[in-house]
């Protein structure tokens, strides 16, 4: 989707529809949606006086504009709860008007900035959600449908327009909106990944996108093959790739944007392209949504791609162990015991606790690259999702300014992320009778003992945990996210990225 900025009247704009807005409970159209309803001579006014505008958020009722104006419909879209009101339901209401100019076959559409005039939201905060919003809500993934699909593609919504008739502020709207499409833009990259067949998106295939990324992004692409996995002794991301006959990868990409300073920032993505347990194998239910087990790693490649295009002044490596988790004649077995790249052993209870396997490596490499600090993203636990839900992310860390800049940067993205404590106390439920550590602490406090695990290899790094097994993949639509892949926490990411690079 096109988005830009058009410095006019809405009166005078030409597309398809022009989108307004109403809040909840409010009786008469304000600011832009007055000279809307003006135009067409107090029809939004009636509407809601006859209850047919209630405001509601998600809310999206059209009207035909009858030749009153300069496009076939005006959509007006509801805020909700004046009350409520904030930055993401900004993203909410233009997902929905997106969707349903989408449906009603408009391609080309003008928006009022949401909140910018009575909201108490600035212009560029209100252009970078609602670019957002339509990009992420717009979003469908349906290359793999035939015909039907492809009609239903042509019915997408092309162009969006926000509409500033204020020349002064025309300058800070372009820059949110340019900001807002690239965010969404990384998480649309992120999401087209994970959505990917799990067939298709194997460890190699992984690393081809990683690559050609890197070529359009001007980032550095280093991709470790199995041979160089055993040289540099990754033990336990060679027991997981054993049971199944896709080579694993191991991927490095490396952004410079402060290339006169030594330090980098480290960014680890769990990349299980399939996780079907290993021989600790998953009931058929809980396998359905396993192809998804590699949101970390796609999060943290589509990072790295839009570094390239944003271009900080940060240093950043994101690295990504890219493995399938399979059954096979060879697989790792249950009571093995594997030597990690760090030196330590870890008893494998279960195999289906092969994340934190695969982390355990790629966390020796960041270590030893002196990457700090270091952010890790996996779909790793159940238990978080039992915890927090689908619609939040754990974090856990070992310290707080770290934890609590990744919060708030999720605050600005719109993505939930609370944290967990990790709890010294804990770390005797990962002990093993023959090993350093065993891989799985039982069923309680499974996030945690899953984060002490990660902790054990971080030492004495820097670090930061988020557990994203609940919200990288929707099982319904609600607002900008579309069921199945989302894009969480790529936004997030790089926001905490943008505030740490100054801005
Ligand atoms: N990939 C799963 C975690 C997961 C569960 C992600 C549900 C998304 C939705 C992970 O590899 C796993 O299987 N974890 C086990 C750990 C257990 C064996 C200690 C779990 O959570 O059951
Ligand atoms: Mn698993
Ligand atoms: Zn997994």
């Amino acid at each position: 989707m096109q988005i830009r900025v058009a410095v006019k009247e809405l009166k005078e704009y030409e597309g398809d529809a022009l989108i307004v807005n109403i809040f909840e409970k409010q009786k008469k159209p304000g600011g832009a949606t007055a000279a809307a309803d003006a135009a067409l001579k107090g029809l939004v006014a009636r509407k809601i006086e006859r209850g047919e505008i209630k405001g509601k958020l998600g809310e999206v009722t059209v009207i035909p504009a009858g030749g009153r104006l300069r496009v076939e419909n005006v959509l007006v879209a509801g805020l909700g709860d004046r009350e409520k009101f904030d930055l993401d339901r900004v993203r909410q209401a233009s997902a929905a008007a997106a969707r349903r100019c989408g449906e009603i076959g408009s391609k080309r559409a003008g928006t009022v900035l949401h909140g910018a005039g009575a909201g108490g939201i600035s212009p560029a905060d209100s252009a970078r959600a609602i670019a957002e919003g339509a990009i992420l809500g717009a979003y469908a993934f349906d290359r793999y449908r035939t015909k039907k699909g492809g009609k239903k593609d042509e019915k997408r919504l092309r162009a969006l327009d926000l509409l500033e008739r204020d020349r002064g502020r025309a300058g800070s709207v372009r820059e949110g909106a340019r900001l807002g499409t690239a965010l969404a833009g990384a998480a649309v990259f992120a999401r087209d990944m994970v959505n990917e067949p799990p067939s298709e998106m194997t460890p190699a295939a992984m690393a081809r996108i990683a690559v050609e990324a890197g070529k359009e992004a001007g980032v550095e692409v280093k991709v470790h093959g199995k041979k160089d996995m055993e040289k540099m002794g990754m033990g336990a991301i060679l027991g997981v790739a054993r049971g199944s006959a896709q080579q694993p990868a191991f991927i490095v990409m490396r952004y410079r944007g402060a290339p006169g300073s030594k330090d980098a920032a480290g960014l680890i993505g769990k990349g299980i392209t399939f996780d079907s347990g290993g021989l600790s194998l998953k009931p058929a239910k809980a396998m359905e949504d396993m192809k998804s087990d590699m949101s970390g790693g796609a999060a943290v490649i589509a990072v790295m791609r839009a570094l390239g295009t944003l271009k900080p002044r940060i240093n950043v490596t994101g690295i990504v162990p890219a493995v399938e988790n399979m059954p096979g004649g060879s697989a790792q077995k249950v009571g093995d015991v594997l030597k990690t790249m760090s030196g330590r052993t870890v008893e494998v209870v279960n195999t289906d606790a092969e994340g934190r396997l695969i982390l355990a490596d790629a966390i020796e490499y960041a270590r030893r690259e002196k990457l700090s600090p270091i952010v890790d993203v996996a779909t790793l636990t159940g238990a978080c999702v039992v915890a927090l839900g689908d619609l939040c992310a754990g974090a856990f860390g070992n310290d707080d300014e770290l934890v609590g800049s990744i919060i708030a940067a999720g605050a600005a993205a719109g993505e939930k992320i609370w944290r967990l404590p990790v709890f010294d106390e804990y770390k005797e439920l990962n002990k093993s009778d023959v090993a350093d550590i065993k891989n799985a602490g039982g069923k309680d406090a499974g996030a945690i003992t899953a984060a002490l695990f990660l902790g054990f290899f971080y030492n004495d790094a820097k670090w930061c945990h988020l557990d994203v097994a609940g919200p990288a993949f929707a099982k319904k639509d609600k607002g900008y996210i579309r069921k199945g892949a989302t894009g969480v926490p790529v936004r997030t990411l790089l926001h905490w990225l943008l505030a740490r690079s100054g801005g």
